[in-house]
Parts: C-alpha cells; structure tokens; sequence
C-alpha cells in the first residue's frame, strides 16, 4: 500500500481553487489518487464550488456566496484573482463535476455548512449523488451534524469528519455522526492515533500537506494514509 495524494480544491496552487482549471489538471495527472472541492449552495439551491462564504478572495463579486442565484454567479469571473490568465473561469456545480470525474478518481466533498445558513444542502447533495456510483465519492464536513444527516439519508454514502485541532473522543465523535473516515490536521497525526483508529479499519485523511519536509515525514510514519494538499508535485515518487 501507498499513501493517497490528494488534490486540494483541485490542483490550486498551479489554478485557480475549485475551478475546472484546477479540477481538470488534477484528473490528468495519474500521480494524483483523489480530488478534494469544497461546496455550497446558491439562493436557488444548486451545489456549488466554493471555499468562502464571502465571494471577494475568488471572484470579482462580494457578499455571501448564499445570497446569489446560480444564474447570478455564472456572470461573475473566479479565475482573474489568481492571474489573469485564469480570467473567465466560472462557477461549477456539483453535478459538473461528477460529470467531469465519473469514476476515473475519488472525489472527496467537503460540505462547508450546514444548520441555519443551508438548512437543505444534506438532502440536496444526496440528490444530486443519486444517479452517480458512489464507489469514488466521500462526503465530509466540520459540521458534524450535516455528516449525520447525509450519512441518515444515505449510509451507503461514505460519510467522514473534519477535526479541527487535537483530536478528543475521536471515535465517539464518529459514532455521532455516523462517519466511517476521518480528516484531521498535520500536527496532530502521531502514530498512537493511527494506530488507535487502523484497530477499527478507520480511514485517515491529514490536511494540509504542503511543506516537503512534512510530506516526508507522514510518508515515514504511514504508508496508509490520504495526503491532502495544495502542491500534489511535492507527494510524487
Ligand atoms: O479537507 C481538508 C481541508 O480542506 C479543510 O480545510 O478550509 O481548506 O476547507 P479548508
Ligand atoms: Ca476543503
């Protein structure tokens, strides 16, 4: 077994976060295992990409990404804050994406929120995955409850927690909301942990990888585990 090189927001630190530029340049390159894309959803309640909630570091519009209708993002430019090479990249749904990937890479989504600001976006995701194989897809999120209510939709969905910080009761926590992986943050990996969690099968992802010499060093510790970062390059062999 190898380590999974993951793809943060898509290739993002060669294109523009969460655009198919990004997503694209990850799909072709065969030394990346999964994709990872953050999502949110529009005033009409379509999935999209989208890391913040404010519109203003990756567009050229402002204010809460929740407040505009997809037709509304579709005008607005997510690539030129990158470079202006990138000017023109617009705004990608969900569906687009599962489209674009099919099952030639996993896909991990990583829902940013949900509760009061989008109260829907658990029922609505499991919907837009129905038509899909499910093989290549993970669904996490910090919200725990939101992984819970995917994973009370659709256990066959594979439902994972984000940890921010030490990780406390980890598996308590999974029970809770009913998650089979976990994404926790690269200081806090040691190799008691991954022991503890490898008891029961649990699958580990670490975020955000993009220091080579903290590559190396997960690479020593474990031969298992999902890498996530925004330089893939620095993971190849
Ligand atoms: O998937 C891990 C990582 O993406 C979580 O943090 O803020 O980059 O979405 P963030
Ligand atoms: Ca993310």
């Amino acid at each position: 077994m190898d380590n999974s090189i993951i793809a943060h927001r898509g290739w993002s630190s060669r294109g523009p976060e969460n655009t198919l530029y990004a997503i694209e340049l990850a799909l072709k390159e065969k030394k990346i295992d999964k994709i990872e894309i953050d999502v949110q959803m529009t005033k009409d309640g379509i999935i999209v990409l989208h890391h913040d909630f404010e519109l203003g570091r990756t567009s050229n519009g402002k204010g809460l990404i929740s407040e505009y209708s997809y037709e509304e993002l579709l005008k607005l430019d997510f690539g030129g804050w990158f470079s202006a090479d990138f000017t023109g990249e617009r705004i990608l749904t969900l569906k687009e994406v599962l489209d674009l990937i099919g099952n030639t890479k996993d896909l991990i989504i990583e829902i940013k929120k949900g509760g009061s600001m989008y109260p829907h976006i658990a029922t609505e995701l499991c919907h837009v995955l129905k038509p899909y194989s499910l093989k290549n897809i993970y669904v996490k999120s910090f919200n725990h409850e939101v992984v819970k209510e995917v994973a009370d939709i659709n256990h066959k969905i594979k439902t994972g927690i984000l940890i921010y910080g030490k990780p406390v009761l980890l598996k308590e926590q999974m029970k809770y909301a009913k998650a089979s992986f976990v994404s926790i943050a690269y200081p806090y990996i040691t190799k008691e942990l991954l022991d503890h969690l490898y008891q029961d099968k649990i699958e580990v992802m670490v975020w955000t990888v993009d220091n080579k010499k903290h590559m190396e060093d997960i690479k020593k510790l474990d031969k298992g585990i999902g890498i996530i970062t925004n330089y893939p390059e620095l993971g190849f062999k």
